[in-house]
């Protein structure tokens, strides 16, 4: 596949890394409205909008890695031009944005796919196939603790960082998205959802802190505290409680497993490196490589990629019941 990449700061260097580990696929130019092209590809062919990159040169999809708020902007733009989409997450920030994305996507008959790359590891995946399965019969808790650090340095590296018209939030909607992703594609929406928020460790407008109680229809309780004033930043952590027992995973990987007549289906050859929980930079590529593969495969196989639309719609849905903005 021929990507062009939209958006040329942090993470695009992730994408370089793991498009080139993909054999016949490469990143045919980038988009910038300032010029600047990816650090480490200083001589990447580079245009103002994807339109104009459209004029020049042929690609069959769009990565977008603009701020939060902007990805309806670069999705309705791709698909317009009858270009697939990759999204950063989150899919966007509001309701209107995320349905305007979506709507124009299908109309067009491309594959719109956002990067909760977190998804992929090894035990995230069987744990939802076990969870699928019924394997864990009722669930009674689930607790979720992200308990991230950064720094004032990482909010003052983007005037918009920090900030609720294109970050849409703090850590819930930029760190912790990714684990209420995966939350929510193993227990799905809650009818409840309370919470408290709090500015403690930085000079931002948003939220650096806090915590929601959920309660779901079958009666599960759920807690997830989402943070990046937590120094020195912790590995997230789930801890499930059910009928057959528990189980508890620290970034993604099981750490505890006492679940009656299962046995740990914990992989412990695929080694994976994850600074996240105190940097927003994402050195392992191979995450972002099994979300690319799987869109080229969905593109391929007509069918929806592994991250659906309406399940990265519903991450942002939450976080923003957590934030009382729905
Ligand atoms: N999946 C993950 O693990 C992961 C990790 C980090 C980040 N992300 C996501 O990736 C996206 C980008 O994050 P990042 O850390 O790479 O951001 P960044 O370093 O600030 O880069 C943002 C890029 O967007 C462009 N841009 C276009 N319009 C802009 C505007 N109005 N304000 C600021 N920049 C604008 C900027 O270039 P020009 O100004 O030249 O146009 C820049 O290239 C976000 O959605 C974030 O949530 C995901």
């Amino acid at each position: 596949m021929k990507y062009l990449l939209v958006g040329t700061g942090n993470i695009s260097r992730t994408y370089i890394g793991a498009i080139a580990n993909i054999p016949g696929s490469e990143v045919v130019g980038c988009v910038s409205r300032s010029g600047r092209r990816p650090a480490v590809a200083p001589d990447m062919p580079c245009w103002p909008t994807i339109t104009a990159a459209a004029s020049a040169i042929d690609f069959d999809a769009v990565i977008l890695t603009t701020p939060n708020g902007l990805h309806h902007e670069g999705a309705t733009e791709a698909a317009a031009l009858g270009k697939h989409v990759l999204t950063e997450k989150p899919l966007d920030i509001t309701l209107s944005n995320m349905d305007r994305m979506i709507a124009a996507c299908e109309a067009a008959g491309v594959t719109l796919a956002t990067a909760y790359q977190r998804r992929t590891n090894p035990d995230n995946l069987a744990i939802k196939r076990l969870m699928e399965a019924g394997a864990f019969g009722r669930v009674y808790a689930a607790d979720l603790a992200a308990k991230f650090w950064r720094d004032q340095a990482y909010y003052d590296s983007g005037a918009y960082r920090g900030g609720w018209a294109l970050d849409g939030g703090g850590p819930f909607i930029q760190q912790a998205c990714h684990n209420i992703d995966y939350y929510l594609w193993l227990f799905g929406m809650p009818d409840k959802v309370v919470s408290e928020l709090g500015t403690f460790a930085h000079d931002i407008e948003t939220e650096d802190h806090g915590a929601a109680l959920l309660r779901y229809a079958n009666g599960m309780i759920g807690t997830i505290i989402g943070s990046t004033a937590a120094r020195p930043g912790f590995a997230a952590r789930l801890e499930v409680h059910c009928e057959r027992g528990s189980f508890v995973t620290l970034d993604d990987r099981i750490v505890t497993w006492e679940i009656d007549g299962i046995p740990n289906p914990a992989n412990t050859t695929d080694i994976y490196d994850d600074k996240g929980a105190s940097s927003a930079a994402v050195a392992d590529t191979s995450r972002h490589e099994a979300i690319l593969r799987d869109l080229e495969e969905a593109v391929r196989d007509g069918r929806p990629p592994l991250v659906t639309p309406q399940q990265a719609r519903q991450t942002t849905e939450l976080i923003l019941r957590i934030y009382g903005r729905s």
